[in-house]
This record gives C-alpha cells, structure tokens and sequence, in this order.
C-alpha cells in the first residue's frame, strides 16, 4: 500500500512494479500498426464531428494553459479510439500513459498510476466497462476533485489517506458505452461515439497506409479493400497487408481492382466485406431459427463464439447495414440478411424460413 503522501506512494508504487504499462508515442503495437497509425490531426481522415469536438478542446486547453477535460471515447474496435488518443497527447505536447480497465485490479493499482502523472498528462484507460466497481469509486474523486481518499492497514489500524494528483486528463475508450455506470459516465466532460467510416474516407485511408508500405495500388483497387473492410481503418490495413503479398506472388505487385478482389475471395470475405463469422450468425438465424427472433447467446453457442466478441465486433456493423435488427424479443434476420447468405425470406418477410434464392 502507498505511504501517506504522495511522494513516497510513487516510490512504493514502483517498488512494487505496479501493473501498468507506459507508452510513449511511438510504442509499436505491431511494426506494420505503429507505422500507420496517424499521428496528428492533420493525419487522421474521418470522423469529423469527434475530430472537430477535440479540437476545440485541444485548442481551448492550449490557450488557457489548463489540463484537457476528460475524454470519453466509444465505438466498435479498430476505428481509432486508442489512435485519437495518442492524437491528443501529440497535438497538447503531453505524455500518455496506457493503462486497461481489467489491468487496474485494486486503488492501490489507481494510486500508483495518478501520482505517477505530471500536470496535463493524458491517462489512457482502454476498455474502462471493464474497471472492477470497487476501483471505480476512488476514480470520481479523481477526476473531479483531483484528490484520492484510499484506505491503508486494516483492522483497529485502518486510516484513511488523503493523496492529491496532478490535474490530469482521463481519456476512456470503451466498445460498450452502455457498460458504463452513469455516474463513471457523467464525469466525462465529451463524450463522443465513433462511427463506421464511409467509402471514400476509407479509399482516403488506403491509399495513405499504401504510400507509407511503398505498396502500388490504383484508384479501382482501394475501392475495392475500402468496399470489403467492415467500415474499419484496422481492417483495411490486415487486408493491404494480405492483398500485397498476393499481388506480389500472382500478380505484378500493383493492386488492381481484379487482383484485390481474388486476394479477398481466397479470405472468404465478400463484396460487402462480411467474413466467415458474420455469415456465419446470418445463416444459423436463417437456418436454424427461422430469421429470429433469437437471444445473442443462442447464437454465440451455435457459431462457437463468445457472445461478447459478436455483440462488439460483428454485430454493430450487422445492424448499421441492415442484416440483422435488435428488438426486445431477440435479434432478426432481415430480408437483406437473407439475401447476404443466398437465401430469399419467404414472402418477403424476416422471421420466416427463407429458401433458396
Ligand atoms: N482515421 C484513421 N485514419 C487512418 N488510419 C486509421 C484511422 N483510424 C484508425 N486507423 C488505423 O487503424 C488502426 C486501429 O486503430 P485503433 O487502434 O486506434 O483502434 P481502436 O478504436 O483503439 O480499436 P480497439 O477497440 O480494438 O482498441 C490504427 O493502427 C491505425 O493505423
Ligand atoms: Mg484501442
């Protein structure tokens, strides 16, 4: 446990090599990753309304010489979050120390962090649903009133130590917004959602991720990867990868639009960018429960898969582009739905056994 004051709870918290992991901007997540990932606003395409909410307040904090409020950012994975954020330490000059809701396991772990962070550092809390509730708790009066009350010894010895923190920013990424407690929620000065990226945003994204890999790519090309990647920048970025080593070993080494769609059709992802697990889900609704309706953890044991995993990752696109529907009985399998996996729904309707188109 930290000592009474702060000084000295830095010191023991690195003593006891706390469970945390500092980062600095250029901290390789993959080599291929660190390279493309933006590193300023300038850099980053898409997602105007979040960018021009930042930077509003990137700006108002620089002239006032203040920390930046806290942050929270929410949306489905690979889509920036974590990118933005390094973003703004860059733009504000300031360090970024990454951390992850599970990670953060005591307010002990808490302490160590914040009495860690010089005036205006950004902490970084990835998958913040995730923080244990009992650490959530010491996280308020850290965010608001920059001061942390936590308890040392037990028993009759049992005192409560006041440590006070640097005003620091609280940037939170979260794939499930709606985890988050309403008060956790409500200290969050912006939040802000990201939203899949359209096509010619993602062509935009392309064709910078392929001039940084000095890889050729004509214009029919990127819109093919940018048509077939969920929406999703880290997508587009696996396929580039994927799609020039294919160039390379059975085509010229240019990206055409004929070369990126055979690479893509050997990953088994289709012209609308759904791969085999969102298939997959389509088809054991249409199959299996008549186009639904259909709890998400039936499904999830079905395809074999985590319901987690679908309700982050597959299911939100699904919904965006109009295969599946959530209602308050379960999730259902729409006409468009039906089409994706071959099949007509009967009478034009979901909820129905389709048959073949
Ligand atoms: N607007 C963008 N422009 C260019 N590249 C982008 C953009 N957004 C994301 N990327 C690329 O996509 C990759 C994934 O983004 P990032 O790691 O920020 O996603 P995330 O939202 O944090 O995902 P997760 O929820 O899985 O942590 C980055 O390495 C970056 O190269
Ligand atoms: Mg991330």
């Amino acid at each position: 446990m930290p000592a009474p004051d702060s000084s000295a709870a830095k010191s023991s918290s690195k003593d006891k090599g706390l469970n945390y992991l500092t980062t600095t901007l250029t901290a390789p997540v993959s080599p291929v990753e660190a390279a493309l990932r933006p590193l300023s606003f300038a850099d980053f395409t898409g997602q105007p309304k979040t960018v021009e909410r930042l930077q509003v307040m990137v700006g108002a904090a620089k002239r006032r010489g203040e920390a930046l409020n806290h942050i929270l950012l929410s949306g489905p994975p690979g889509l920036g979050k974590t990118t933005l954020a390094f973003i703004l330490g860059n733009e504000l000059g300031k360090a970024v120390r990454v951390t992850s809701g599970p990670v953060i396991e005591k307010a002990g772990d808490l302490a160590g962090l914040l009495t860690n962070l010089e005036e205006g550092d950004i902490l970084f809390i990835d998958e913040i649903h995730r923080i244990p509730k009992t650490v959530e708790e010491y996280l308020y009066s850290a965010m608001e009133d920059f001061r942390l009350d936590i308890m040392i010894d037990q028993g009759p010895n049992a005192r409560s130590v006041r440590l006070s923190i640097p005003k620091f920013t609280l940037v939170g990424a979260t794939t499930r917004a709606g985890l988050l407690t309403a008060p956790l929620r409500s200290r969050f000065t912006l939040q802000t959602r990201l939203d899949y990226y359209d096509i010619p945003t993602l062509m935009g994204i392309v064709q910078r991720s392929c001039g940084l890999l000095k890889v050729s790519i004509d214009e029919a090309g990127s819109r093919e990867i940018a048509a077939r990647c969920r929406g999703t920048p880290r997508v587009a970025n696996n396929l580039i990868n994927f799609v020039r080593d294919y160039a390379q070993e059975r085509a010229q080494g240019i990206i055409t639009r004929e070369v990126a769609a055979r690479a893509l059709e050997l990953l088994e992802i289709d012209a609308a960018g759904l791969d085999e697990m969102d298939k997959r889900m389509l088809r054991v609704m249409a199959e299996n429960y008549r186009g639904g309706p259909v709890g998400m953890s039936t499904i999830a044991v079905a395809v074999g898969e985590e319901p987690e995993t679908l309700e982050e990752v597959h299911e939100p696109f699904l919904i965006q582009e109009g295969y599946l529907q959530r209602t308050p009985q379960g999730r259902i399998l729409t006409t468009k739905g039906y089409h994706a996996i071959g099949l007509k729904a009967a009478a034009g309707q979901s909820g129905q056994q389709g048959s073949l188109l």
